[in-house]
């Protein structure tokens, strides 16, 4: 589900993955941008609407949108229908065993999972990402590029670590918050927050959500 840049990531880790022998078999896109309708990317087509997929045999689906309130509102209504997720591992990813993950996941090229965490459902990890032990990473959560998140971290439902954010070992981000680019979390970041910097501080609360 979606057809942009980062779906097209799902995407080549699907093919990735039939490559490798597993037995996932992507088929194509459906994106409600008519534009990218009836184009083709990675040799897979866009097929058509979010809601023409009833009209197209499949066994699963993967959302594939990254901004995560978009994400989790599509995966919900998915759910509520029936639909079954796939997972998007990329063959070159490090996973520990005895690591969960949730359906309609996707784990990058040069991800690192240690021991003992557990990934919730609908959760991107993205490139080159590390998640160190006993980490919970939950629903809907969006690890971005080259994050480092310590060991025993919690990262809430929502929330969004920006690329090349450090989270120190055994600290908490809250649901919905967004951790700025670059930034190292020293201390709990409150649920809803927006935190920036070295070490990182609020910038700003979110009401919204
Ligand atoms: C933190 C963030 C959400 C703030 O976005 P925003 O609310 O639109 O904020 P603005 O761009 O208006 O910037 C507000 C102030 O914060 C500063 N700022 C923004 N992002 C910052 C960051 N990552 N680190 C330090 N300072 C930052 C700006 O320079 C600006 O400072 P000023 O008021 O002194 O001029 C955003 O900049 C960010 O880092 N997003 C993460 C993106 C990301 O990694 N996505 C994953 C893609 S795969």
């Amino acid at each position: 589900m979606g057809a942009g840049g980062h779906a097209q990531v799902v995407a080549d880790i699907l093919l990735q993955m039939h490559q490798a022998g597993d037995a996932v078999k992507p088929i194509g896109y459906l994106d409600d941008n008519p534009q990218l309708i009836g184009h083709s990317f990675l040799g897979l087509p866009v097929l058509g609407k979010l809601s023409e997929l009833s009209a197209i045999e499949h066994e699963s689906v993967i959302v594939s949108i990254g901004d995560n309130r978009t994400r989790q509102d599509i995966f919900t209504a998915l759910s509520q229908s029936g639909e079954k997720f796939v997972i998007a591992r990329h063959p070159r990813a490090i996973i520990a065993s005895g690591v969960s993950v949730g359906p309609g996941s996707m784990i990058c090229a040069g991800v690192i999972v240690n021991p003992g965490s557990v990934i919730g459902i609908n959760v991107i990890l993205n490139t080159s990402c590390t998640v160190d032990h006993h980490n919970q990473v939950g629903d809907h959560v969006h690890i971005a590029p080259g994050v480092h998140l310590g060991g025993e971290v919690s990262i809430d439902e929502g929330a969004l670590v920006g690329i090349g954010a450090t989270v120190m070992p055994q600290r908490r981000v809250g649901a919905w918050s967004v951790v700025g680019a670059g930034a190292l979390v020293a201390t709990d970041v409150p649920a809803r927050s927006v935190v920036v910097g070295v070490p990182a501080r609020i910038l700003r609360q979110q009401t919204n959500d």
